[in-house]
């Protein structure tokens, strides 16, 4: 039927048919490297999960088209129109595998006080008995591919690599745009540079003969850390961060203990740097917590009237930092692709993650548009006549407001590659990393926290960063809109003890000579009529240009009771209609949300009192008695 409708897919389905006979004559791959350790453990999980075949993942683009065409064979993969989405894959996952499942998260320490309050705990040898169970034959009737891979560039003194063994080639050609993959990574653990092992299955085994779903996967899912022995195993889910384990899993979970252990820092944090007239540049980290904009902000394009002011990219998501021999922290981004949230993306909001995902990219559960292309909430200001929405059913506006659905699931995704950005940074793949000036945390706050200020050293701005707050939104599963203290916007991401990690935040005063200053900033403070009361988007680069000028010092600022704030006449406000009155609104400390709001960081603190650092509550106690 979508054949006959769309005639330009006709040489394109003959093509996959031929790759697909290629694919299923070709015989399984030889293992391409010798490293002991990682044939045994192959060995070992193969005989576990029983899989039909073993699929030594080499990264070739070759690899990756057919993989592709096998997914499009199998009906998980559609194949975009290849004039209007050159290289473009579309995928529609199960409505019950649609986010990252925070209550299935499990950091597995030897003992719970290490994991923490803020995390879920079970035994590491219960677990392990679990999971050895879970995995018993379920990757039977399907591949198991072998797929190697480096986080952040390879040959960097800040990267690390990981092995994943998957059951699903939906999360090998992801990752394949998401970190580098294959042949040059087995070469480096050939070297015997550090791996760690990363065990996925969608844990749904086929019968003899039984036909696959288009989105495999299991109700019982278990996402899992072992941060002592250095593993993750997930199991049921195929979706972001619950499958392609060299994100969450690896560069924050894993690496985060890591990095406290070897006096280094993992952060869910963009890296952006910031150019002036004068052609100098000023690199920024900043965390904001999922879908609060951190891609926008990576990508932002200065307003017209900054003329030779330009903000290039680094990363969208996370941030590997390292003391460096010159005093300074350095930091790379581990990914090589962005899987950021498609509604709200547009022409208008970021030009730059448009031209991104305009090619080579993959979608998941976005619109369908009846020509072939994409389409979800905020791409265009109207919506076009008909759709087939994320669950693959027809949807008109008439339909999606009778209904009450969206069109796209506000958690959808594209996975584009990160050279694609036109502003991606000529050192994004610098093996030394960018020299970082300044953190900036920020959260979603309708209310209470001004547009921007400067915490005053060091350890008040861990206390900032510590005890941020933002509402939830939908990228993973809980009540949208709700505040939660989502401390450096790594709530679900630490992985260990919340306590120990401001401990750690607070240690680098010892390691490092020059340390960036602590920013903090809400783009999304809203009137008591609700309106939004800074416009953002590119006018955050007034913002940006603050801070930067700041660190440079080049900025004003005065006292405030939480720290260095700018007056209206510290900010460039040329091309821009904003008056004193509104900056004072965006501004303002409200003495009764302050009260609520240091009332509710106590209930943080009271949470993690066994270990927390008492730097901190000192910090707290000076806000309250300044305020
Ligand atoms: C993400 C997240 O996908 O933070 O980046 O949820
Ligand atoms: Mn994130």
């Amino acid at each position: 039927m979508a054949l006959k409708r769309f005639p330009v897919y006709l040489p394109w389905a003959k093509f996959l048919v031929c790759l697909t006979i290629i694919m299923k004559t070709t015989p399984p791959s030889e293992p391409p490297c010798q490293n002991v350790q990682l044939l045994n453990w192959v060995k070992e999980m193969a005989a576990l999960c029983k899989p039909d075949q073993i699929h030594w993942v080499d990264g070739s683009q070759q690899e990756y088209d057919a993989l592709c065409a096998q997914l499009v064979a199998g009906g998980t993969f559609i194949k975009l129109n290849e004039k209007l989405w050159p290289g473009c894959f579309y995928a529609r996952s199960d409505a019950s595998d649609v986010a990252r499942v925070e209550e299935r998260t499990f950091i597995c320490s030897k003992t719970k006080e290490d994991a923490g309050p803020t995390n879920n705990w079970a035994d590491p040898v219960e677990m392990k008995a679990k999971l050895t169970k879970l995995f018993d034959g379920s990757m039977r009737g399907r591949t198991m591919y072998v797929l190697p891979y480096s986080m952040g560039p390879i040959g960097s003194p800040i990267s690390q690599i990981g092995v994943e063994i998957t059951d699903s080639a939906y999360v090998v050609v992801n990752m394949r745009i998401m970190a580098r993959i294959g042949q040059a990574v087995f070469k480096e653990i050939d070297k015997g540079l550090r791996w760690v092992p990363c065990m996925h299955s969608v844990g749904a085994p086929l019968a003899a003969g039984q036909k696959d779903v288009i989105w495999p996967c299991n109700k019982e899912k278990y996402i899992v850390h072992f941060p002592e022995t250095l593993e993750i195993w997930s199991f049921g889910s195929g979706y972001g961060g619950n499958a392609l384990l060299g994100k969450k899993c690896y560069a924050l979970r894993i690496a985060s203990t890591m990095a406290r252990n070897e006096g280094w820092m993992a952060e869910h944090m963009l890296i952006l740097g910031v150019e002036n007239p004068k052609g100098e540049k000023t690199y920024v980290a900043a965390a904001f917590p999922s879908a609060c904009g951190k891609t926008n902000f990576a990508m932002l394009i200065p307003p017209a009237t900054f003329k030779g002011w330009k903000v290039w990219t680094v990363g969208d998501d996370i941030a590997w930092i390292k003391p460096g021999k010159d005093g300074r922290l350095h930091a790379i981004n581990p990914e090589a692709g962005f899987f950021g949230v498609a509604p709200g993306t547009s022409d208008k909001t970021n030009p730059n993650a448009m031209k991104s995902l305009a090619r080579n990219s993959i979608f998941t559960n976005v619109a369908r548009t009846l020509d072939g292309g994409v389409w979800w909430e905020g791409m265009t200001d109207a919506p076009p006549a008909e759709l087939i929405d994320w669950q693959g059913n027809k949807w008109t506006p008439a339909i999606g407001k009778e209904k009450g659905i969206k069109a796209a699931h506000p958690n959808s995704r594209f996975t584009a590659p990160a050279s694609q950005c036109p502003t991606i940074d000529p050192d994004w793949e610098n093996p030394q990393g960018v020299p970082i000036s300044a953190f900036i945390f920020g959260g979603r706050r309708a209310t209470t926290m001004p547009l921007v200020f400067q915490s005053f050293n060091w350890t008040h701005g861990v206390y900032v960063g510590a005890t941020m707050g933002s509402e939830m939104t939908a990228a993973a599963a809980g009540t949208v809109g709700k505040v939660r203290r989502d401390p450096m916007a790594m709530l679900p991401f630490a992985g260990y003890n919340m306590a120990d990690y401001f401990a750690h935040w607070l240690s680098m005063q010892k390691s490092v000579k020059f340390l960036p200053a602590i920013f903090h900033v809400n783009w999304f403070r809203k009137s008591a009529e609700g309106k939004f009361l800074w416009p953002g988007f590119g006018e955050n680069m007034r913002v940006l240009k603050w801070i930067t000028d700041r660190v440079n010092g080049r900025a004003a600022a005065v006292e405030s009771p939480i720290g260095w704030v700018p007056r209206y006449q510290d900010f460039e406000w040329t091309g821009l209609e904003f008056s004193p009155e509104e900056f004072e609104q965006v501004m303002a400390l409200d003495n009764d949300a302050w009260a609520k709001e240091l009332i509710d960081q106590e209930t943080l603190f009271f949470n993690l009192r066994d270990r927390l650092p008492r730097q901190l509550i000192n910090e707290r106690q000076q806000v309250i008695s300044r305020m």
